[in-house]
């Protein structure tokens, strides 16, 4: 593993509430779709962010990529403060960080060859004349692993893996910094996706740059995350190294996750912590703990008093029974 580097961004406190209407009389509530995640983001390193279905991934990709302004918390890229920054520095600092998303077909205009659709983003941002973006974009394309031929065919003509490879190489026209990755995998066959991860590896590798990896799987991340922040409900609940997490989870939701994931970690799925119950509305999220409607060891307290998140054993962790969930 290549030593960690400088840091490209760091996230302190970040928030996202937003307004909606709710019931037939349309009265105003707020979702706290992202309250409180803090961390460093280094150069050559992969934090995964996992959990499940509305936990506030996506929310959080749209904040890290200057995509949405935060309601609250700062978000450093590179040194530079972009909570407050205006509207131009927010644009300048957006070409550091870019986005990858689950779905490439859809985030690739049909109607441009790859040629054309790799290009873009040196048109828009530098002063390269045809012949040297092509350069570049041939370039890109023999890094990601398409085929020179491939410059001139249309988005549909390509399989999701390749259609996915060809979104990365858009993303990486411009040498960013930093990619959030939001499931990149999980629209693909699972023999795709592993060939995908290891471009996505190999690619860090060689150009250096900081990943933000979101899955709700955490297999998915077994590999390519040097640390893992698992989210409940719009909070992180446990953040540490990988091996950390993988190997003694304290969460209760933690080894819950790890309980349902096929082919790993037999001890933990002997303990039967299994995930049951349906993940309450964000809407109106459960008092105290927010875990405590499902979680096998919740008390009384845990009902009443929301855990703070806090170091235990090396990782970060916002349960009131932390030192007691040991192997
Ligand atoms: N623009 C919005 N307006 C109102 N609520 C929103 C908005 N965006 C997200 N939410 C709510 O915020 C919560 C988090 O949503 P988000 O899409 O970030 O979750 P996620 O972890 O990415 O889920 P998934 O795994 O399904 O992609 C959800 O309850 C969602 O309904
Ligand atoms: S604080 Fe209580 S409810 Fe929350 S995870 Fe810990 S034991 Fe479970
Ligand atoms: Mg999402």
């Amino acid at each position: 593993m290549t030593e960690l580097g400088e840091a490209v961004m760091e996230a302190e406190d970040l928030a996202r509430y937003y307004s909606v209407s709710r019931g037939w009389l349309k009265d105003k509530a707020t979702v706290k779709a992202l309250d409180g995640v803090s961390f460093t983001l280094r150069s050559r390193s992969t934090l995964a962010v996992v959990g499940e279905s509305g936990c506030g991934k996506s929310t959080l990709a749209r904040q890290l990529t200057l995509i949405e302004k935060p309601s609250g918390g700062s978000l450093r890229l590179l040194g530079q403060d972009l909570s407050q920054a205006g509207d131009k520095e927010r644009r300048l600092a957006r070409r550091h960080v870019q986005i990858i998303f689950q779905n490439p077909y859809a985030s690739l205009n049909p109607r441009k060859k790859v040629g054309a659709l790799l290009q873009e983003p040196l048109k828009i941002n530098t002063q390269d004349n045809a012949r040297q973006r092509e350069e570049k974009v041939r370039m890109m394309m023999g890094r990601v692993g398409l085929r020179p031929e491939h410059y001139s065919r249309y988005p549909h003509m390509f399989s999701g893996g390749q259609q996915q490879r060809i979104a990365i190489a858009r993303a990486l026209m411009l040498h960013p910094q930093m990619v959030v990755a939001d499931e990149p995998v999980s629209a693909l066959d699972v023999s795709i996706q592993a060939q995908v991860l290891n471009l996505l590896m190999d690619l860090q590798e060689e150009l250096g740059m900081a990943y933000v990896f979101i899955s709700h799987d955490l297999s998915v991340v077994r590999h390519i995350a040097n640390e893992i922040m698992v989210m409940y409900l719009g909070r992180p609940v446990e953040h540490g190294s990988r091996d950390t997490i993988f190997n003694q989870p304290r969460h209760p939701y933690t080894r819950a996750l790890m309980a349902s994931m096929p082919r790993l970690n037999p001890e933990l799925r002997a303990q039967r912590l299994p995930l049951g119950g349906e993940l309450p509305s964000p809407l109106n999220p459960p008092t105290g703990c927010a875990f405590h409607t499902r979680c096998p060891l919740a008390t009384g307290e845990c009902a009443q008093t929301r855990p703070a998140l806090r170091t235990v054993a090396n990782r970060q962790v916002a349960c009131h029974y932390a030192e007691q969930v040991n192997d």
